[in-house]
């Protein structure tokens, strides 16, 4: 840790303790039966994390009583916010007309919700399963099986979920992306996998001059959230279309996070791009777990049981589980129903945040700026992370700037803002996070209050020599 956070983190952590106190007796009773007592590492931070009890809207109360404005919005699902009545109205409805839980039979609604998925993003046929990890592992099948090669490109910071076939430069080690970053994955992971900038056509284009026809597929998030949300640019994402389709490599973007959080589709939809496969997850299940690959007629027939060679995309207990496809559809159904009104809504508000937050520590004299609102393309979107630059001029391109530590300060902002605005009444990932529906001027205001605490805080810090 650096030196200059010390104080200012045990200051923070103590009072924590003391404020979650709750929190802290169940965390010691979690650690008994739990690794780590929880069961997702992003759940987590030190000293433990704050347990819930209830969430509705923008907030969530922890089971110490605290009432937090919440950025996380289930790992960025709620885009309603949380336990909203489209939502929640429509599955109680299933649960009493004897409809609801897993029947292991073909429904109607499974019908309904492919329809409803493929109709908004364009593709040609979908194939359902339970979390983004298993769509985005089944994509890098396919792709492998129909190309028949064996490299994946993909970017330092990408996050595609504990996928062994993409878990590779997703931890920043301090000077950059590199290594393998599990045990237990195939030894060939190591050249299987190339990693590459986020935002950078030239190193794009260098790998693929390289080792383009041995590519199977290149997969990326048109705005990694590790990445602090700078969001692709548009040269990028063209760049990527046109290699792939040259070198006869699969395009693969992953809009797990991406997918109707910009507009009632996919984020490549406003790029002009159509990836041959995409991913998606969160959003589309509508705080339930859905999860999908969308894409090309001849590359999703890989994975049909008469096909040959046959992608093994197959089994899934819960796939279209009733109840998931019933949130899916009230909320797909919501999104295309308001899209008109929502997503310039979430925008509006999402820049009057920014721009609140960056006055705030201007105000304080602390150097903080809001990502998120960099692209002509996706627009202001409701994606933004508070980062902390060591120089004034930063023009960060994505993970490989913001989580470098000698770009920015990683600490304050994965620890110290984190535990300081927890104090004060607000719940943020990676410095923000997303916002919903529901976060209006009451939750702003409660935001920017803690945001100004913490302001103050850091510049009370002792300064690096
Ligand atoms: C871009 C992206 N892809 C894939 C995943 C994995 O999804 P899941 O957690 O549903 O397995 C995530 C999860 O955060 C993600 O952000």
């Amino acid at each position: 840790m650096h030196d200059k956070h010390t104080e200012l983190l045990q200051q923070l952590t103590q009072a924590y303790t003391a404020r979650y106190a709750g929190s802290q007796q169940s965390h010691a009773r979690s650690l008994r039966v739990m690794v780590d007592g929880i069961s997702h590492g992003a759940r987590t931070w030190e000293p433990f994390p704050v347990r819930i009890r209830a969430a509705q809207g923008a907030w969530v109360t922890s089971e110490d009583g605290q009432q937090l404005v919440d950025y996380w919005q289930g790992h960025f699902a709620n885009i309603l916010g949380h336990n909203p009545r489209e939502i929640v109205e429509p599955l109680l409805a299933s649960l009493q007309a004897d409809y609801g839980l897993q029947t292991g039979l073909p429904e109607e609604q499974e019908i309904t919700y492919a329809e409803m998925l493929t109709q908004a993003t364009g593709a040609d046929q979908v194939r359902l399963t339970t979390s983004g990890t298993l769509a985005t592992m089944y994509a890098l099948m396919i792709a492998r099986a129909y190309t028949g090669r064996k490299l994946v490109v993909k970017v330092g910071g990408g996050w595609h979920g504990a996928n062994p076939l993409a878990l590779k430069g997703v931890s920043h080690s301090g000077s950059g992306y590199g290594g393998v970053d599990s045990a237990g994955v195939s030894a060939a992971a190591e050249e299987e996998i190339l990693v590459t900038r986020f935002n950078d056509s030239n190193a794009l284009e260098e790998l693929f001059r390289e080792h383009g026809d041995r590519i199977a597929a290149f997969i990326f998030e048109p705005c990694p959230s590790v990445g602090g949300f700078v969001p692709a640019t548009k040269t990028y994402m063209h760049t990527a279309r046109a290699l792939t389709e040259r070198c006869g490599a699969i395009l693969i973007v992953d809009e797990v996070i991406t997918g109707f959080r910009y507009c009632a589709s996919s984020a490549t939809s406003l790029y002009g791009v159509q990836p041959d496969l995409a991913t998606y997850g969160k959003i589309i299940g509508g705080g339930m777990p859905i999860a999908a690959v969308t894409g090309r007629r001849d590359l999703l027939a890989l994975t049909s049981d008469s096909a040959s060679p046959r992608v093994w995309f197959n089994g899934g207990t819960y796939s279209a589980h009733p109840l998931a496809l019933t949130a899916g559809i009230a909320m797909l159904q919501t999104l295309k129903e308001r899209q008109d009104t929502l997503y310039p809504a979430l925008s509006r508000r999402a820049t009057e945040l920014r721009n609140r937050i960056e006055q705030v520590f201007a105000d304080r004299g602390v150097l903080a700026r809001c990502s998120g609102a960099e692209s002509p393309v996706l627009g202001a979107g409701s994606l933004a992370s508070v980062y902390f630059p060591l120089q004034d001029d930063l023009a960060p391109q994505g993970p490989d700037d913001l989580n470098d530590p000698r770009l920015c300060d990683v600490v304050l902002r994965e620890q110290v803002l984190k535990l300081g605005l927890l104090l004060a009444g607000v719940n943020v990932v990676h410095g923000l996070g997303a916002l919903s529906t529901e976060h209006g001027d009451r939750e702003f205001d409660v935001t920017c209050e803690a945001f100004d605490r913490i302001a103050l805080q850091i510049k009370g810090m002792p300064r690096r020599q």
